[in-house]
C-alpha cells in the first residue's frame, strides 16, 4: 500500500490549485452575494479539460483516474464551490452515464461537446414529491413509437438553465415500478422544454439551480440511454461515481476552511500571544486536520476501488456522508476561529460554511447515505 501521490496527480493537484487562486478566488465573493454563474470560469476549465477528466480522449476527454478527480475537486472546492459543483455534474454525472452506458450515436452527439466543455449537462432525477424516493417518479415517458411523449416537472436541478444536455430521468411503465423507468437525453430548445426561475439558495449561489417543466416534449428513441427500463439504474449506478465527486467537494470545503482558519490563528494575537498559542484553538485546529485527513482517506479510497473496477457504492457513501459532516464541523470551528471576522464576507469562511450545508443534501442527504452503507453491509 503506498500513500504517495504520483509525478502525474501532482501535477494535476498543482494545476487545479494554481487556476483556484488564480481564476477562481478573484470575484468569488461578489459571484456568490450577486449569484453570478462563473461562465468564464467555466469555459477555461473545460479549455483546459477538467470538465471531461475522466472521459476516454477519443470523445475528447483528458483519460485521468478517478484519483485525479478527487484531488482537482478539493482544490477548486477549496476556493469556489459554486465553481466545482458544476464540474462534478458534468464529470461524474452526465459524462460519466453517457460514456458507461450512453450508444456510439450519443457519444459522438452529446458526450463529445460535453467532455470539451463546449457544453453543460445536467442530471435530471429529483422532482417536487420525488428526492429521497427516486422510485417515485412522477415525469412521464410515454413510448409513442419512434419517440417517447415526455411530460413533467423536475426539481433543484444544477446547471439547469446553462446545460445544453439534460439526462432526464421518467416513469415509462408505472406496473413495473422502478423497472419501468426510462433515462433521456433532452436538449435544451426542445419544443415544451422550459427552465423556471433561479433558485435562491443559503450556498453555492454562484451555480444555477432551477425546476425544469417538460410538456409534450418529444424525444427520439435513439435518445434513450441503454435498454428499455435501465433508467432507474442508470441512475442509481451513476449516482455512485457522483457521490465521490461531492465527497471531493466537501472535503475541498473543509480544507480550504481548516487553511484559512490556520493562518488567521498565526497572525491574530489576544493576551499578548497568537490565538495558535492557546491550547483551546490547537486542540480545534488538531480535530480539524484529523478529520480532514480521514475524510481525504475515503475519498481516495473510494476513488481507487472505481478506478480498479471493483464494487464501490458503499465505499463513495461513506466518503460522502463522512467528507460532508467533516465540511459542516470544519467551517462552523473555522467561523469560531475568526471570531467576529468569521462572520464578515472578506474573511470566506462564512461563504464556505454556508457552502458546506447542501453536501449533506444533494446526490443523496445523509440518511440516504446510511440506508444505502447500511444495505451493503447487511446484504
Ligand atoms: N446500483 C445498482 N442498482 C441499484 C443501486 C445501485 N447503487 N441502488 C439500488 N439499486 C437497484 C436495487 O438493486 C433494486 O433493483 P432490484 O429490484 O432489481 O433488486 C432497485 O434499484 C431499487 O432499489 P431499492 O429497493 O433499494 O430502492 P429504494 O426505493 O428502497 O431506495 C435509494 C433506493 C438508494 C434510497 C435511492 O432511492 C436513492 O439513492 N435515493 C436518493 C436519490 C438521490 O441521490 N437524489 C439526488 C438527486 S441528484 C442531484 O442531487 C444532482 C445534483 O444536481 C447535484
Amino acid at each position: 500500500m503506498y500513500f504517495e501521490l504520483s509525478e502525474e496527480h501532482l501535477m494535476i493537484q498543482q494545476a487545479a490549485r494554481d487556476f483556484a487562486n488564480t481564476e477562481l478566488k478573484p470575484g468569488v465573493i461578489e459571484r456568490d452575494e450577486l449569484q453570478k454563474f462563473p461562465h468564464e470560469q467555466i469555459k477555461k476549465l473545460g479549455e483546459l479539460g477538467f470538465l471531461g477528466m475522466m472521459v476516454d480522449p477519443k470523445y475528447n476527454g483528458s483519460g485521468m483516474d478517478t484519483i485525479s478527480y478527487v484531488l482537482a475537486m478539493e482544490e477548486l472546492s477549496k476556493i469556489d464551490a459554486s465553481a466545482s459543483v458544476v464540474v462534478s455534474v458534468n464529470n461524474s454525472l452526465v459524462c460519466f452515464g453517457l460514456e458507461k452506458y450512453g450508444s456510439e450515436f450519443q457519444k459522438e452527439k452529446y458526450l463529445k461537446p460535453l467532455a470539451a466543455g463546449k457544453n453543460i449537462g445536467a442530471f435530471c432525477l429529483s422532482e417536487p414529491e420525488a428526492g429521497s424516493d427516486a422510485t417515485s417518479q412522477h415525469t412521464t415517458a410515454v413510448d409513442m413509437g419512434d419517440h417517447y411523449l415526455l411530460n413533467g416537472t423536475k426539481n433543484w436541478i444544477t446547471n439547469g438553465g446553462n446545460a445544453s444536455t439534460y439526462l432526464v430521468i421518467a416513469q415509462t411503465n408505472s406496473a413495473l415500478r422502478h423497472k419501468g423507468i426510462n433515462a433521456l437525453i433532452v436538449e435544451k430548445g426542445m419544443e415544451g422544454f422550459s427552465v423556471g426561475p433561479k433558485e435562491n439558495k443559503l450556498g453555492i449561489r454562484g451555480s444555477d439551480t432551477h425546476s425544469l417543466m417538460f410538456t409534450d416534449v418529444k424525444v427520439p428513441k435513439e435518445n434513450r440511454i441503454a435498454e428499455e427500463g435501465f433508467g432507474f439504474t442508470f441512475a442509481m449506478k451513476t449516482l455512485d461515481g457522483g457521490r465521490i465527486g461531492i465527497a471531493s467537494q466537501a472535503l475541498g470545503i473543509a480544507s480550504g476552511a481548516y487553511e484559512l482558519a490556520l493562518a488567521y490563528s498565526k497572525e491574530r494575537k489576544t493576551f499578548g500571544k497568537p490565538i495558535a498559542a492557546h491550547q483551546a484553538i490547537q486542540f480545534k485546529l488538531a480535530d480539524m486536520a484529523t478529520e480532514i485527513e480521514a475524510a481525504r482517506m475515503l475519498c481516495f479510497k473510494a476513488a481507487w476501488l472505481k478506478d480498479q473496477g471493483l464494487p464501490y457504492a458503499k465505499a463513495s457513501s461513506m466518503a460522502k456522508l463522512f467528507a460532508s459532516d467533516v465540511a459542516m464541523r470544519t467551517t462552523v470551528e473555522a467561523v469560531q476561529i475568526h471570531g467576529g471576522y468569521g462572520f464578515v464576507k472578506d474573511y470566506h469562511v462564512e461563504r464556505l460554511m454556508r457552502d458546506a450545508k447542501i453536501t449533506q443534501i444533494y446526490e443523496g442527504t445523509s440518511e440516504i447515505q446510511r440506508m444505502i452503507i447500511a444495505r451493503e453491509i447487511l446484504k
